[in-house]
């Protein structure tokens, strides 16, 4: 086959894996709500930097809920739609900013410096926090947490490039265990709902 072709097929094996990676982790999770974290589960061990340069790993999130996020600086539509729906919701239940965080994991290493992720993830607000690393830590971090990442070219664009990626909100408890996966399409009321219901 020629290479536009080619170009769109392998595009479309790749929404098709992104869709089906999704509805699995939807039918895995049974929708949002809390339940007890088993074998499978998403997630693990990382040693990642912080907006602030600081190297932390999931161990330094232990005793707070973990609200993780997976996105980039550059992305046009469904990051900053997300973290802005993420805020809101926090805004609309201000305790639970006492006892979870948001964090911004970058699909985008290789842009997403601490400085640039500390801007950015400042407009939505001061708790929220961003990790970034060296492609190989950010690799291994998508690999444990299950999450789609596939840089496209923007050919002709100011950008250079552009990252696809899956989007799903992870909720980690206190000690660290897999509680539930939200829709990111989740408006922010029921967003938040759903976070002040599980989170004591
Ligand atoms: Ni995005």
């Amino acid at each position: 086959m020629n290479a536009r072709l080619r170009f769109v097929f392998l595009g479309l094996i790749a929404l098709s894996a992104a869709i089906a990676t999704a509805a699995v982790m939807m039918l895995a999770t049974g929708g949002p709500g809390p339940r007890p974290a088993a074998a499978g589960d998403v997630g693990g061990a990382f040693a990642l930097t912080d907006q602030d340069g600081r190297r932390v790993t999931e161990a330094d999130f232990r005793g707070r809920y973990l609200l993780l996020f997976f996105g980039f600086t550059n992305c046009p539509d469904v990051c900053p739609l997300t973290l802005q729906r993420i805020a809101d919701a926090l805004s609309a239940h201000p305790a639970l900013k006492e006892k979870l965080t948001p964090v911004l994991v970058t699909v985008d290493p290789e842009r997403d410096t601490p400085a640039k992720l500390k801007e950015y993830v400042g407009f939505f607000g001061p708790e929220f926090r961003a990790l970034t690393g060296t492609p190989e830590e950010i690799a291994a971090v998508l690999k444990a947490y299950k999450v789609y990442a596939k840089r496209t070219e923007l050919p002709g664009s100011a950008l250079g490039y552009t990252m696809d990626h899956s989007s799903l909100i992870f909720l980690y408890g206190p000690d660290g265990a897999f509680v539930t996966a939200f829709d990111p399409t989740l408006d922010a009321t029921a967003l938040g709902n759903e976070m002040e219901r599980i989170v004591r």
